[in-house]
């Protein structure tokens, strides 16, 4: 008996191609900027929305551009967004979502009988919606046609109604605009993001007219055509915060305060006390280790890394920052793609501006400026100072007043102080300058040769005491002014 290959039915989940609409000027923001390219919480809207695709399993991905194309483009290569099989679709006049998912059509991969897929439909204003949704979503359209997301909502005005017949089973969206009064009663909404079968995609797409009050073409109309074709509809429902969609300033406020009480408190139940998280603001990417403590109006803005058993304190500014554990960061401190190393502290008023780099322990006091410099392991600059190009040794200090003078007008020069240095209060170091190990500089000096380890440098005027002299020039001075 001969062996025959054995054929075994898989039951594959069927690939699945998504198509993100973002053609949309979006006139009610009142901006030069298009819609989608506003930000929520450090990001573009439509990177939110981006960002979900992975995790779905995605194959490819058309984005649907019309308005300021390249500026959309220019955002995805900015942000370092780099989606699998990626495409673009230009919709050069915006005739309606109907209109908008026909134009990316060819971009996708063909469909066909012994390959079935689906295409996952998403627009790029609703920022706030989560893979879990759309996993939910995916799930039920694996026994029909057509999914889509559905919510509730109090006031659904301007948003498309979902009519469903006496049955109780989904008949039709219908526009705002296009409602009648009855209509305009239903709280059940049209989400805007939907599952749908390639095939019928695009044989439905085919039907869609532009027979409504906007003289638009409407991807809603799907529902009509796959309940007149016997297509199984599925119609999940949705948190309405998850599918909001942003269509002016106001909904942006709110999205972004939704998002901000999501991310504030994911950063709770890992283990992070936010003294008032309402009054906290953490972008997206933002990561902060546990038994970290943030106080009110603190700022930590796009790809921070806190450690843990950190305390950033009042009104602290932090952009692109890295911090070891057990960094303490006083009030109002200001710092930007900067790394700062364990048990650190720094502030109150500290600025630390672009590359710069405190090692383990170090001490940064209030009105201590900081750019481009390294602060060795240890050291201190506890009082009003610039430290700009510098860099400096471990257990170094750095007295009350230090100035480097990095800049001669035209280019900018380094200082350099090596271990164990202490510059006193008041010192002005001329840029290119070595201060050797161990040396020590006299407060008041103006430090332009390179120092010698081990050695004591001063340059000052030498002091001069006139005895009893205070009286006689006081005396001189009234005088001067009639008294
Ligand atoms: C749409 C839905 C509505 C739903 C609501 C949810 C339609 C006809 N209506 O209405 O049922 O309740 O979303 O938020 O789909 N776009 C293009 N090209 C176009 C038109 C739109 O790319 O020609 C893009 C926009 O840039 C935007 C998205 O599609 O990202 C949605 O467009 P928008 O005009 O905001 O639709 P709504 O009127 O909100
Ligand atoms: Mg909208």
């Amino acid at each position: 008996m001969s062996h025959q290959p054995i054929h075994v039915a898989t039951s594959s989940t069927p690939a699945l191609d998504a198509i993100v609409l973002a053609a949309g000027q979006g006139t009610r923001m009142r901006s030069k900027r298009i819609k989608v390219l506003h930000s929520l919480a450090g990001k573009p809207m439509l990177e939110h929305t981006l960002r979900l695709l992975p995790s779905l399993g995605v194959r490819s991905t058309v984005l649907v551009l019309g308005h300021q194309a390249q500026a959309v483009r220019d955002m995805l290569e900015q942000r370092h967004l780099s989606l699998k099989e990626l495409r673009f679709a230009i919709q050069a006049e915006q005739r309606g979502t109907a209109d908008a998912v026909r134009c990316a059509l060819p971009e996708l991969p063909s469909a066909s009988v012994d390959t079935p897929s689906q295409v996952l439909i998403l627009y790029g204003d609703t920022p706030l919606l989560t893979v879990e949704r759309l996993q939910m979503l995916c799930t039920a359209a694996q026994s029909c046609g057509l999914a889509l997301l559905s919510t509730r909502l109090s006031d659904p005005s301007g948003y498309g109604r979902i009519v469903r017949g006496a049955d109780g089973q989904p008949q039709s969206i219908v526009e705002d605009r296009d409602c009648t009064d009855a209509q305009r009663r239903i709280q059940e909404v049209n989400a805007g993001m939907y599952v749908v079968e390639s095939q019928f995609l695009r044989h439905a797409l085919s039907k869609v007219q532009a027979d409504n009050a906007q003289r638009e073409f409407y991807l809603t109309d799907l529902l009509k055509h796959a309940v007149a074709e016997g297509i199984g509809v599925a119609v999940v429902d949705a948190p309405a915060e998850e599918v909001m969609g942003i269509n002016d300033r106001v909904d942006l406020s709110q999205a972004e305060a939704a998002l901000r009480r999501r991310i504030n408190q994911g950063h709770m139940r890992r283990g992070v006390t936010l003294r008032d998280p309402t009054n906290t603001y953490i972008d997206v990417d933002v990561t902060i280790g546990s038994d970290s403590e943030l106080g009110p109006g603190v700022v930590l803005r796009g790809a921070c890394r806190i450690g843990a058993g950190c305390v950033i304190d009042v009104g602290c500014v932090l952009t692109n920052v890295v911090l070891a554990d057990g960094a303490h960061i006083k009030p109002y401190t200001i710092a930007s793609d900067s790394e700062l190393g364990a048990n650190v502290q720094i502030g109150p008023f500290s600025h630390l501006r672009p590359e710069t780099v405190v090692a383990d322990g170090a001490h940064i006091g209030n009105f201590v400026e900081l750019k481009k410099t390294r602060m060795g392991p240890g050291s201190k600059a506890n009082h009003l100072a610039y430290l700009g190009d510098a860099e400096i040794g471990a257990q170094v200090n750095i007295g009350c007043g230090t100035i480097t003078c990095n800049y001669d007008g035209v280019s900018k020069h380094k200082t350099i102080i090596e271990d164990e240095v202490f510059i006193g209060s008041d010192t002005q170091l001329v840029a290119p300058v070595r201060v050797g190990r161990g040396a020590i500089v006299a407060a008041g000096t103006t430090v332009t040769r390179d120092v010698p380890p081990g050695s004591l440098t001063l340059s000052r005027v030498p002091q001069v005491d006139k005895p009893d002299y205070a009286e006689a020039l006081r005396t001189r001075l009234r005088r001067s002014k009639g008294h």
